[in-house]
């Protein structure tokens, strides 16, 4: 039976795995081994880890692979990439090479402007709380000089407060809202101490409001914080090229595989079902480059699903068409990212991901995470309209197989051959290595 526990956050990491592993596991030791093979034999390091979080007991591994070849607005990269499922890193790299023979990414970061809100509940007349809003506009600004000091000095600070009638959606709702620029950093603290400073300069001053009643003085804030909805900090990747250069192997016809293509995007723009999924590819890529770069990839999927949604319908985030013979293929994403603070000079591969990338500016960032975006949707599409996603899929599972069966050069060899013209199944390949080990007795 497991039992509640107090004052667990209170116990060292040792008592904690103890607990754990005397609750929850048959072989407790074996669960404490396991959850030490796991520790970084550098204590430095370990501790930094352990302190990231709350409650630490063991380090979780997500690989850290590597794209090369991304040839973006005339510069070659090389993307760091940490994701846990196959076949990810391999589809951008693939693409990265298609695309560099073919002039390669554009990037383009169309705007920067982050958001926060301070909520709050106004009971009286909207005319008096609006001629209070222009009448402390500036007091806000005075009020948070102390906050914005620093990122003023970057080229940063609050771009603009404006207050909203929310009245049509909640009894007596009403916000500031308020637009950042957070230059290299996410800017998530400093937006929120902002936000926070006008939620107590807002309650104060309609204290002593002349033209407020009793009731109307009584300003709630409900809460303050950043939005991580950013329409308006947005990134353009594309790649195009005249139709006939798209010829490759497994390209035969560059006509008709543009074609099928494009219809494929359209069917995401169209189809809330397919377009799901075909986003969800497209974050493989993005997702793998925040979690590289440190950056928060629970923020950057919300955001950019909303953003998907938009329209009041979900739809496809990446775009085609051919024109005059040329294929274009575009996606437009939301994101704040930072290329400092938070984890990006704390966690070491993260520093080095950001050095592999000679580090970058945030805008820079959002220009390599939206192209990775963009490669891994054109590797899934290239794969879905032509060999299907399973060929390649199982070669990579053909390798799974292979290593679990320590499977000999030799071996390899002969499988990969036998494969090359033949499905791949689990049990096909079990079958194969069988009757070769058979025959070499
Ligand atoms: C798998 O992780 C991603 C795909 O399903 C994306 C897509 O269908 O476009 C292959």
């Amino acid at each position: 039976m497991n039992n509640a526990v107090t004052g667990f956050s209170k116990l060292s990491k040792e008592e904690k795995i103890n607990w754990i592993a005397k609750e929850y596991f048959s072989t407790p030791t074996e669960a404490i081994k396991l959850l030490k093979n796991y520790w970084n034999t550098d204590e430095k390091i370990q501790k930094l880890h352990d302190e990231f979080i709350e409650n630490t007991i063991t380090n979780f591994y997500i690989p850290l692979g590597v794209a090369p070849n991304f040839l973006i607005n005339g510069k070659y990269s090389t993307i760091p990439m940490a994701i846990e499922e196959s076949s990810v890193v391999a589809a951008a790299s693939k693409s990265a090479k298609f695309w560099s023979t073919r002039g390669g990414f554009k990037a383009t970061v169309i705007n920067t402007e982050k958001i926060g809100q301070v909520h709050f509940l106004f009971n009286g007349d909207p005319s008096k709380l609006a001629l209070f809003f222009v009448e402390m506009k500036q007091k806000f600004f005075t009020d948070t000089e102390s906050i914005t000091k620093n990122m003023q000095k970057r080229g940063g600070g609050i771009l603009d407060i404006t207050l909203e009638d929310k009245t049509n959606l909640l009894p007596n709702y009403y916000q500031l809202h308020a637009t950042f620029e957070t230059k290299d950093s996410m800017g998530a603290n400093f937006i929120n101490s902002c936000l926070e400073q006008f939620a107590k300069t807002l309650k104060e001053e309609a204290l002593s409001y002349a033209l407020f009643s009793e009731t109307e003085r009584e300003i709630q804030v409900i809460m303050s914080i950043l939005s991580n909805y950013v329409p308006n900090c947005v990134v353009r990747a594309e790649v195009s090229c005249p139709v006939a250069d798209l010829q490759e192997k497994h390209i035969e016809n560059p006509l008709e595989f543009a074609q099928r293509f494009v219809q494929a995007v359209q069917i995401a723009e169209v189809e809330p079902f397919r377009a799901v999924t075909h986003n969800k590819g497209i974050m493989n890529g993005i997702d793998a480059v925040v979690l590289a770069t440190g950056n928060d990839f629970r923020a950057v999927e919300a955001g950019i699903h909303a953003y998907a949604a938009k329209s009041g319908t979900y739809t496809s985030l990446s775009h085609a068409k051919i024109e005059n013979d040329i294929f274009t293929f575009w996606l437009e994403i939301p994101l704040a990212l930072g290329t400092v603070g938070g984890l990006t000079s704390l966690h070491p591969l993260v520093k080095l991901s950001l050095e592999m990338l000679e580090n970058p500016s945030a805008r820079e960032l959002m220009q390599f995470v939206a192209v990775a975006g963009l490669a891994q949707n054109f590797a899934a599409l290239r794969s879905l309209t032509t060999t299907g996603i399973q060929d390649g899929h199982m070669k990579m599972h053909l390798n799974n197989i292979l290593n679990q069966f320590d499977a000999t050069d030799s071996e390899r060899i002969a499988i990969r051959n036998h494969f090359k013209s033949q499905a791949v199944s689990h049990s096909a390949v079990v079958d194969l290595i069988e009757k070769l080990r058979e025959k070499a007795i």
